[in-house]
């Protein structure tokens, strides 16, 4: 996601499309999120304006949810699923492993701008524990091997 994705975002467009649905603004914040990979804050008084809500009450969702950003995510996205049966199975560690690799800390991106670290609270592989997701792919049984493997070759595309 580059600062070109924002500039092509148009944000009227998207709350017109949404205005309708009831319960608007989580669609319409999933809406930009997938298209620009965050929320970015000038987009906020818009969103407000358009669905009649405050500048707080929009802000307060998009702080909310752990899922909603308001920083521009790295080339890459590390999720590390971090509920309750992947954590039973040693996503802890594999948090601090990633942590590790990575050089950066949960909700923050490398000093290279090439990956995110974030926490995600279920994949829908709890089966299969513990599970992670790079950009759009889920990883599942993923061991310290597996997740170093991952990592790396995350590393070698930056
Ligand atoms: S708890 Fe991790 S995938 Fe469901």
């Amino acid at each position: 996601m580059n600062r070109s994705d924002i500039q092509n975002l148009d944000i009227h467009q998207l709350i017109d499309a949404h205005k309708p649905i009831q319960g608007a603004l989580l669609p319409l914040l999933h809406a930009i999120q997938d298209q620009v990979g965050y929320i970015p804050s000038e987009v906020v008084g818009d969103i407000a304006k358009g669905l009649n809500l405050s500048r707080a009450e929009v802000h307060g969702v998009i702080t909310y949810y752990h899922f909603f950003r308001s920083e521009a995510p790295g080339k890459h996205v590390v999720q590390v699923c971090r509920a309750e049966a992947c954590q039973a199975c040693g996503a802890e560690e594999l948090m601090a492993l990633a942590e590790k690799t990575l050089g950066c800390a949960s909700h923050s991106t490398t000093a290279n701008g090439a990956v995110t670290l974030e926490p995600v609270y279920c994949l829908g592989m709890c089966a299969s524990s513990p599970a992670i997701q790079v950009n759009d792919t889920v990883h599942a049984r993923v061991t310290p091997n597996k997740l170093n493997q991952l990592l790396r070759q995350l590393e070698a595309t930056a």
